[in-house]
C-alpha cells in the first residue's frame, strides 16, 4: 500500500509580483489522515492544492512527502490524484472507459483493470452507467464517474478541491458518505478543500481554517469548534457562527460582572481571579447559538429581549434575539415564534469564549 505524510514548509506563493495568494504556510498532513482545506473564497486553498500537486511552485517554501522533497518534482512523478470542482469527463468515451482510462494509461492488465473498474464502481452505485456514454448524465453523475476514475487508482495522496460544490444537494450527502468510508477503508493520505464548514465537520480527521492565504488554526473538529482561535474561526464555523458581543468586565465586592452596555450579567465567582486581570481591557465574549439558553417566561437573573426573526434549520431553529441595540442568536429545538415575542436568556459561564476587542485573537483563561 502506497502512503504519504505531506508536509507543506513556510510556502508562499505570490502571484504577478503581488496578489499573496499564500502566506508561509506550514501544514503537516499526517499519513494516512484525512485534512480538510477550509476557508472562503479566494484564501488560497487552490493555489495550495494546486502546489501540492506539483501545478503551481511556490514563490518559497518547500513541498515535502514523506521525508523526500518533491518542490522540484514533475505532477507525474509525484504520484498523486487531484479531482476539480468541475467534472471533468472525457466526452468519446463511455462510463467504464472513463473510469478505466488511468489503468489504461499505465498499461494494466486488461483483467486486473475490469476487476478493479467494477468494485469502484460498485462503491460509487454507479454499476448500472458503466456501458453508457457520457453526455447524457448531469453533473452530480459525471462527478461520480471522475470520483470513481481517481479512487481506481492508488495513489500517494487524493487532492479534492471542493469535489462536491457543483453536485446536487441529495448527491453530495450521499457523495460524503461515500468518500468518507471509502478514505478510512483505504487508509490513505486525502486532503479535501471546501467553503462549507459543516463538510469539514463531517468529513475531516483534522481542519485547516485558512484566510487571506494564511492557516489561522489547525485542529480536529471539536477543537476548532469549540476553541476557535480567533474570532474569524468562531464566525466561519458553526451554522450559523458564534456570537460576538463587545464587553468589558468588573469587579464589585465578590462578583464579577459581564458588561455589554445594553445588558449586565452575572459571571460565576471562578472567574474572579482572571476576571480581576481582565478589568478595563476591551473585549469580545463569544458563544455559540446553541449555548444561549431562552426562556419564554420570566426567570430571575436572565435578560429580557424580543424575537425579531426566527429561521428554521432542520429540526432546530435560529431565534434572533434583539437586545437594546446587539441581536443575540439562540440554535433551539424547533418551535413557532412570532415576531415581536419576549424571551429571556442567559449566557451559561461554560461556554464563553473571550478575545481580546484589537486583535480579536482567543484570550486564554486562567
Ligand atoms: N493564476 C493566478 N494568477 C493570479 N492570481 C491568482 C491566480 N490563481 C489564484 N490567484 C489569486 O490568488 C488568491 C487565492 O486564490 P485561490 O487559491 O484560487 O483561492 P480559493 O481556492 O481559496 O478560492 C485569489 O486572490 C486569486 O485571485
Ligand atoms: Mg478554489
Amino acid at each position: 500500500m502506497t502512503m504519504a505524510r505531506v508536509f507543506l514548509e513556510q510556502i508562499t506563493k505570490i502571484f504577478d509580483q503581488k496578489v499573496l495568494a499564500v502566506d508561509n504556510l506550514t501544514l503537516e498532513v499526517p499519513d494516512r489522515g484525512l485534512v480538510s482545506l477550509l476557508g472562503p473564497s479566494g484564501c488560497g486553498k487552490t493555489t495550495t492544492m494546486r502546489i501540492i500537486a506539483g501545478l503551481e511552485s511556490p514563490t518559497s517554501g518547500r513541498v515535502y512527502f514523506d521525508d523526500a522533497d518533491v518542490t522540484d518534482i514533475s505532477p507525474e512523478e509525484r504520484d498523486v490524484a487531484m479531482v476539480f470542482q468541475f467534472p471533468v469527463i472525457y466526452p468519446g468515451m463511455n462510463v467504464y472507459e472513463n473510469i478505466a482510462f488511468p489503468l489504461v494509461a499505465r498499461k494494466m492488465p486488461k483483467n486486473e483493470i475490469q476487476k478493479r473498474v467494477e468494485e469502484v464502481a460498485a462503491i460509487f452505485e454507479i454499476t448500472d452507467l458503466l456501458p453508457k456514454k457520457t453526455y447524457t448524465l448531469d453533473a452530480g453523475m459525471k462527478q461520480k464517474i471522475v470520483l470513481a476514475r481517481t479512487f481506481v487508482r492508488r495513489p500517494k495522496v487524493y487532492l479534492l478541491d471542493e469535489p462536491l460544490t457543483a453536485v446536487d444537494p441529495k448527491t453530495r450527502m450521499e457523495l460524503r458518505t461515500i468518500l468518507k468510508r471509502l478514505q478510512s477503508d483505504l487508509g490513505q493520505t486525502m486532503i479535501y478543500v471546501t467553503h462549507d464548514q459543516s463538510e469539514s465537520l463531517t468529513l475531516a480527521d483534522k481542519i485547516a481554517v485558512m484566510n487571506e492565504g494564511r492557516l489561522l488554526q489547525y485542529g480536529s473538529p471539536e477543537e476548532v469548534y469549540s476553541n476557535p482561535v480567533n474570532t474569524f474561526v468562531g464566525y466561519f464555523v458553526g451554522n450559523p457562527g458564534m456570537n460576538f458581543i463587545n464587553c468589558s468586565l468588573s469587579v464589585e465586592g465578590g462578583t464579577c460582572i459581564l458588561d455589554a452596555g445594553d445588558f449586565r450579567h452575572l459571571l460565576s465567582s471562578s472567574f474572579l481571579p482572571w476576571a480581576k486581570e481582565m478589568v478595563e481591557r476591551p473585549l469580545i465574549v463569544g458563544i455559540r447559538p446553541e449555548n444561549v439558553e431562552v426562556s419564554f417566561v420570566p426567570k430571575e437573573g436572565w435578560i429580557l429581549t424580543h424575537c425579531i426573526l426566527s429561521e428554521p434549520i432542520g429540526s432546530r431553529v435560529v431565534l434572533h434575539l434583539k437586545v437594546g441595540e446587539k441581536i443575540v442568536k439562540a440554535k433551539i429545538p424547533r418551535i413557532d415564534v412570532e415576531p415581536g415575542t419576549p424571551a429571556w436568556f442567559i449566557l451559561p459561564f461554560e461556554s464563553l469564549k473571550f478575545f481580546d476587542g484589537q486583535t480579536l485573537e482567543a484570550i486564554k483563561m486562567g
